[in-house]
């Protein structure tokens, strides 16, 4: 390859990276794909990131140990990247075992022989030191100014993806698992089968948003924010939601506040996630064609998350039994769902549930009430029996 080639395929290289990196939210996979990607713009060996984790003071990454993973810490200030991260400098090694700072961890564990190193700080967009890049073995030859310059522009870019990433993991984790149960709280009195009834709002609703070609980011926030869409129910009376036969007038006055009491008890949240689950508690009974409530908003005054959280609930609601009703199959929820097109709901909406109507049934037919939503929780909860 001549230079002008070189440049022009390393060129080509970043550009896909750009794309690649920003549709990914799950960190472990991100760092994946990042380490793959850099293995190839920069034809090294191995590719490892380091996160600095703050609590613990240490930088992890997760190596590759033939099909297993396993991860390794090191000390803020220790080892090469431990260096890097506390200066906030570039080291460019030519050979590793004379270096005094290098700390054969993980060519102990890995039984692998580093020879040159080129490790760059990431930084966050504030600045902040948030991990390193170690890129290893560059073939034929060191690592090169020209290499310096794309690993510094590539852990640039990766930085505000994997903040991102982190935000999600540390939503999921703790945020998330907290609004899940509130969810649960608020709608296990009236169903059975809450956690069920959950995961497919969830699930459905972000299949739905797919299907629309709505970006990777927003589907994931209409996965996580979906399931709070009737936690206004808290604010209504075991008379009302628990009736077993058909509403009064009066009665279904009463029960239509739940969408405002949901909005009320979201809007004020400071997270852009629960500002979307704001939204769609607020506006997931309006409809299209301005006869819903609480507001009898119309067509695209009805923000997009809700008329497609609005169409999820209404199929899944009359595919479930409740007090009040019997269930009913799929295939008459569906043909009610297009009845409704351009009436209830947004016809672009219904549009896109019926190009994934074969995954919902899908997955209506997997009853063990595992949640996606947040592994883990649905066994929980099963425990308790909710
Ligand atoms: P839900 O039971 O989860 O139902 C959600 C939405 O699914 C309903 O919103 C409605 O649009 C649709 N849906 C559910 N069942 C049927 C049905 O049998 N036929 C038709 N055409 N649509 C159905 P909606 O009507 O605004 O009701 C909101 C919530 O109010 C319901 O949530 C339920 O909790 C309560 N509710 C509504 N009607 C009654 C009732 O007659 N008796 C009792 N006890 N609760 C009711
Ligand atoms: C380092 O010393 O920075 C990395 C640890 C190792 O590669 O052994
Ligand atoms: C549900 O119970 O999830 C649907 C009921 C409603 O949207 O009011
Ligand atoms: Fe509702």
């Amino acid at each position: 390859m001549t230079r002008a080639e070189e440049l022009e395929n390393r060129l080509r290289l970043l550009v896909n990276f750009g794309g690649a990196v920003s549709k990914e939210t799950n960190l472990s996979k991100l760092l994946e794909l990042i380490a793959e990607q850099v293995k190839t713009i920069l034809s090294c060996d191995r590719c490892s990131v380091f996160i600095l984790d703050r609590h613990t003071n240490e930088l992890w990454s997760k190596v590759a140990l033939g099909m297993q993973h396993t991860e390794i810490r090191v000390p803020f200030g220790k080892g090469i990247v431990g260096h890097v991260a506390s200066t906030g400098q570039t080291l460019n090694i030519t050979d590793a075992y004379q270096d005094q700072r290098f700390t054969h961890d993980i060519d102990r564990v890995t039984g692998y022989r580093t020879r040159t190193i080129l490790a760059v700080p990431m930084k966050n967009v504030g600045g902040h030191i948030i991990g390193v890049f170690e890129a290893m073995n560059k073939a034929g030859s060191p690592f090169d100014v020209d290499d310096e310059g794309i690993l510094q522009l590539i852990s640039s870019l990766a930085a505000s993806a994997i903040e991102n990433a982190q935000l999600y993991e540390s939503l999921s984790k703790s945020q998330l698992e907290t609004i899940y149960r509130l969810a649960v709280t608020a709608e296990y009195r009236d169903q059975q089968d809450t956690a069920i009834h959950l995961r497919h709002i969830s699930e459905y609703s972000a299949m739905i948003a797919q299907g629309m070609g709505i970006p990777e980011r927003e589907v994931e926030s209409i996965r996580y924010a979906s399931p709070l869409h009737d936690i206004g129910k808290v604010g209504i009376s075991d008379a009302i939601l628990l009736k077993p036969g058909r509403l009064t007038a009066e009665e279904f006055e009463e029960m239509k506040k739940h969408t405002v009491y949901g909005a009320k008890i979201l809007c004020n949240a400071e997270s852009s996630l629960l500002q979307i689950a704001c939204k769609i508690a607020g506006s997931h009974h309006e409809k299209f064609d301005g006869g819903g409530y609480p507001a009898r908003l119309k067509g695209e005054q009805i923000p997009l998350y809700a008329r497609i959280v609005s169409v999820a609930d209404v199929f899944d609601a009359l595919c479930m039994p409740r007090v009040y009703k019997p269930k009913w199959d799929a295939t008459k929820a569906r043909e009610y769902i297009r009845e409704e097109s351009g009436k209830s709901f947004d016809p672009a909406v219904v549009e896109a549930f019926e190009s994934v109507y074969g995954e919902i049934v899908k997955l209506q037919a997997v009853t063990d009430g595992k949640s996606t939503i947040i592994p883990g929780i649905t066994k929980e909860m099963n425990r308790h029996n909710i």
